[in-house]
């Protein structure tokens, strides 16, 4: 009552905002002043998940309750400033891993508190989107976003900082799920993705893969026949005792799977009439998908904003990005506010 009733809300134009992520296993917290990056620091538990083949939750909250801290304390350091020059705090409150969202969500409402500063609840997901405007400062909607991660992959038109519409989205599994489950019949480490883009670097698009989504469905996409193809691919050879190339699937497997993503969202951009598209999420970082988004994107005439690949994955700097505008647009929340362990793509854009 005390902390949200006496708050100065005053909104500054170029306000520092601390952000902080803890939604699975990464503990991110970073800095920015405006669009500016000042620190961006990342502690993961990834290694240590690996061994169990993903993410177990318990772990992931032990390790944000050790790492909470210090990761906060060195992107203050880094940033050049002090506790003090701090405007805002924004913190993840959902969709994620609830006892990982608790440590962030719990720390964060401390230090506003503390700071006598106000807490911005941030939508994890409205993070990957605000990523774009930390590389492009002068980034303005309307533009056309896709958003590839592990829990969504969707097209969505952003009308303005605060508000998108989903022109399309997934019909099953994401595409970073898929990618994940690529990489475990293919025996590949956690995490998937990345490890799936390398083996395909070595590979031939030259093995055959169901056809995705056509136009008759919009701007929807659907991953799990793709998915049960190389799994049965995979199961069948191994049955036979047949030779394959790994690489090949790999690398057939992640053309078939993100260039549907590449023609939807240039599609998507021309029906809109929009001149910029952006995109985000972890899938985001996958080189060919970069590179074939920058081509398509050449050739229709249309702006790429693509954010950094370590802003693409999950990081405290889109965090704070998505704070900067809830703090414009004075959305502060008080100190009752709860994670969330899902948030349904549309109830909040
Ligand atoms: O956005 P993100 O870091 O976390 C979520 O909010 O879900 O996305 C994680 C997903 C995982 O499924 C991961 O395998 C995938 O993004 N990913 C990639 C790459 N890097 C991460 N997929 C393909 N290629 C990559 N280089
Ligand atoms: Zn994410």
């Amino acid at each position: 009552m005390a902390y949200f009733d006496t708050l100065d809300r005053t909104i500054k134009q170029e306000p520092v905002i601390l952000g902080l992520e803890t939604s699975c296993d990464e503990t991110a917290a970073a800095v920015i002043r405006g669009r500016t990056i000042l620190s961006d620091e990342i502690a993961s538990s990834a290694d240590i998940q690996a061994q169990y083949g993903g993410v177990v939750p318990e772990i992931a909250s032990r390790m944000h309750t050790d790492a909470v801290d210090s990761v906060v304390k060195a992107a203050v350091k880094k940033a050049g400033i002090t506790l003090g020059d701090i405007d805002a705090v924004a913190v993840t409150y959902g969709a994620g891993l609830l006892g990982a969202l608790l440590v962030g969500l719990s720390f964060g409402k401390a230090l506003a508190y503390a700071l006598h500063v106000p807490l911005i609840a941030v939508n994890h997901i409205r993070g990957h989107l605000a990523a774009a405007y930390l590389v492009d400062p002068e980034l303005r909607p309307p533009f056309v976003t896709l958003l590839a991660s592990g829990g969504h992959t969707a097209v969505l038109y952003a009308e303005s900082e605060q508000k998108f519409h989903v022109l399309g989205a997934t019909l099953d599994d994401a595409a970073g799920e898929a990618f994940d489950k690529v990489a475990r019949v293919l025996s590949l480490p956690y995490p998937g993705g990345p490890n799936v883009e390398k083996l395909a670097a070595n590979g031939k698009n030259v093995i055959p893969m169901p056809e995705m989504l056509r136009g008759e469905h919009g701007f929807n996409f659907s991953y799990s026949g793709l998915k049960t193809f190389v799994v049965n691919y995979c199961h069948t050879k191994a049955q036979k005792g047949e030779i394959y190339s790994k690489a090949d699937l790999a690398c057939s497997f992640q053309c078939a799977a993100l260039d549907v993503l590449v023609k939807k969202t240039v599609q998507a951009a021309k029906e809109k009439k929009v001149k910029t598209v952006t995109a985000g999420g972890g899938v985001a970082a996958n080189g060919y998908l970069r590179a074939a988004l920058q081509r398509a994107c050449d050739a229709a005439g249309l702006r790429l904003v693509l954010p950094t690949r370590r802003c693409c994955t999950d990081n405290a700097a889109m965090i704070a990005s998505e704070g900067l505008i809830q703090y414009r647009a004075g959305n502060f929340s008080d100190l009752s506010l709860n994670a969330k362990a899902s948030i349904p793509l549309k109830a909040e854009l």
